[in-house]
């Protein structure tokens, strides 16, 4: 029996974990589920972030189902680092696996973009980059304050998402990989992700490659998302691509995320590209599909791709059936989900 890992977090997390927990209690039963409460409530009730004991309790799980981390209540990072992150590191979660479609009967904000049109998926790195959180400040509260924020990119860490990349296409219809970085002005590390990409480019000489840097994919992703089939780049690039892919395919409500350990040592973790919304926090409106197809991920990480296939049939069947400007209850979609899931 598969022995999942829960951490609800903040905001909106709980709201959205609940409906997934109730898809896959419906597609996968018996899953056995243990809730850790981690996320701002525990940090002002006792100041924790993630003790150790925690962090090696949940090592011992075949998976963890994140809803979201971050609250105003508390310094920016002191969650989003000391949570998140520090168990993206911990757990070694180097491919940071990010997939995007436009689904029938989704209004998607471009009138030149048919559905079934936008089929991409984002690899990005999940452990180094910007995220490594090498430099520091000096001078600080002074005029003559300095901070540094340095890109950790190792040869080892860009080879193997590259490689990750790569395996994917190879399996996909298209088979072809960009990669996105910022080769004409990060000389260092771009070139570093030029060399790792050629040299796994030639081990795959069935898969199309393409270059682009960063500034212009940004742009291709609102005007042109069709042309993309995977995307692999770095760490913050790909934070901020995943959103405009979100925004382009009906938003952010529906991107779902899967911060993988391929190599099995440790768990991987699924959760919602999306944070922990205070804006509607509370209120039943969150829209918990993000947070279902990430359980759909993680369904097929379990080996179960027949209860994953019915979780994104159920999903397809519900954006089909939504009515624009009609707005959703959080509890209804999930109850519509487990239902459509299992009929
Ligand atoms: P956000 O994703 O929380 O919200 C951005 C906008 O999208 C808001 O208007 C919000 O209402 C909307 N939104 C998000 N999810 C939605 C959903 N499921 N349904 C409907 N609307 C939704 O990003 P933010 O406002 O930049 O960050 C808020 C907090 O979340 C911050 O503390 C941030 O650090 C944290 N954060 C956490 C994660 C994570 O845990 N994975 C991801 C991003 C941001
Ligand atoms: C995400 C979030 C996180 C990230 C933050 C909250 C650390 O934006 O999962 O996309 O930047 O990776
Ligand atoms: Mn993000």
């Amino acid at each position: 029996m598969a022995r999942i890992a829960v951490v609800a977090g903040d905001g909106i997390g709980p709201e959205v974990v609940a409906q997934a927990l109730k898809v896959l209690d419906a597609v996968h039963p018996g899953i056995e589920t243990t809730r850790y409460d981690l996320g701002a409530a525990r940090y002002h009730r006792t100041g924790e972030v993630l003790p150790d004991a925690v962090l090696t309790e949940l090592a011992g799980h075949d998976a963890i189902l994140l809803g979201a981390v971050g609250d105003p209540s508390v310094p920016p990072g002191v969650l989003e680092r000391g949570l998140l992150l520090k168990l993206r590191f911990a757990f070694d979660q180097y491919v940071n696996l990010r997939p995007s479609r436009l689904w029938p009967g989704v209004p998607g904000p471009l009138a030149n973009v048919k559905p079934g049109e936008v089929d991409l998926v984002v690899v990005r790195e999940g452990t180094e980059g910007l995220y490594a959180g090498a430099g520091g400040v000096l001078h600080r509260d002074t005029p003559a304050e300095v901070a540094t924020e340095e890109s950790l990119n190792t040869r080892h860490g860009v080879e193997r998402v590259v490689r990750d990349a790569f395996a994917r296409a190879a399996r996909r219809e298209r088979r072809k990989v960009t990669l996105v970085h910022k080769t004409n002005v990060l000389t260092h590390a771009g070139s570093l992700w030029a060399r790792a990409f050629e040299a796994v480019a030639a081990e795959h000489p069935d898969v199309t490659t393409e270059y682009q840097h960063v500034d212009a994919a940004a742009m291709f992703l609102v005007t042109q998302p069709q042309r993309y089939d995977v995307v692999v780049t770095d760490n913050l690039f790909g934070d901020i691509l995943t959103d405009i892919a979100a925004a382009v395919t009906g938003g952010i409500g529906l991107a779902a995320s899967g911060s993988i350990n391929p190599d099995g040592t440790y768990p991987s973790m699924f959760e919602p590209v999306h944070g922990s919304a205070p804006d509607i926090a509370g209120k039943g409106l969150a829209d918990p599909v993000a947070a279902v197809l990430s359980a759909a991920l993680l369904l097929d990480q379990l080996g179960d791709a027949d209860a994953a296939a019915r979780v994104t049939a159920a999903v397809a069947v519900e954006l089909a059936n939504r009515t624009p400007g009609v707005p959703l209850r959080t509890e209804e979609v999930g109850d519509r989900l487990a239902a459509h899931a299992v009929a």
